[in-house]
């Protein structure tokens, strides 16, 4: 199983980072939010952007915003493995899709705990990528929505029937306990769980 570290709930964002890079972490969980598609809004870009002092690991990066596209061509040139964008946003999802692309980065979608697994089936060909969210976005150390793990298998057999290889992860609440829930994701995000903790990396290995 692959881990991706959120630090939404670091209270020393460059003192959390450097920690985190000297783990087996695979990705670093960048959440940005814009006090529109949810309430909480977090840094801006110029304050993001310094993340590549503290860590060279690759970015996941996770667009909780109503308007993606004037976020993409900012987060494609750091090192940035996945751009994730939400199903439920009005924009025109394939635009935003092939404008991720074009940067030569995966593009994923994320769906909200109330929106069905069915609601991706017309964008299963363009993604590498998808982001199952166990909890309602917004905040971190929130609890597991324990349905998730239905979903996770609703996907996964949608995934299966239309031959699609894309990554599928899950993100909030993750911890040694709700990731049994979660066997059939690829790749877990967790944040409070490894971030309050004071061993990063034993935490990393728990959910592996
Ligand atoms: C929630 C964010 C999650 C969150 C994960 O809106 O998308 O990435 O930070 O944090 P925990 O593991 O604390 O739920
Ligand atoms: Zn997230």
């Amino acid at each position: 199983m692959k881990v991706s570290a959120s630090f939404l709930s670091s209270k020393n964002i460059p003192k959390d980072l450097s920690t985190l890079n000297d783990t087996d972490v695979d990705y670093i969980h960048v959440d940005i939010m814009d006090g529109k598609f949810v309430e909480n809004k977090t840094m801006p870009f110029r304050e993001m952007r310094h993340i590549y002092e503290y860590t060279s690991k690759r970015l996941d990066v996770h667009l909780m915003v109503e308007d993606p596209s004037k976020y993409i061509p900012l987060y494609a040139e750091l090192n940035t493995e996945f751009i994730t964008i939400h199903v439920e946003i009005e924009e025109d999802i394939i635009k935003d899709l092939e404008l991720i692309k074009s940067y030569s980065i995966k593009c994923g979608l994320a769906i909200s705990p109330d929106t069905k697994v069915n609601t991706l089936i017309p964008y299963l060909p363009y993604l590498d990528y998808i982001l199952v969210m166990s909890v309602y976005p917004g905040k971190g150390g929130q609890e597991f929505i324990p349905n998730t793990e239905n979903k996770l298998k609703e996907l996964r057999e949608l995934l299966n029937s239309y031959n699609i290889k894309a990554l599928v992860s899950v993100d909030g609440g993750i911890d040694n306990i709700t990731k049994d829930k979660c066997s059939n994701a690829d790749v877990l995000v967790s944040g409070s769980y490894i971030i309050k903790s004071d061993n990063f990396q034993e935490k990393i290995s728990s959910l592996r």
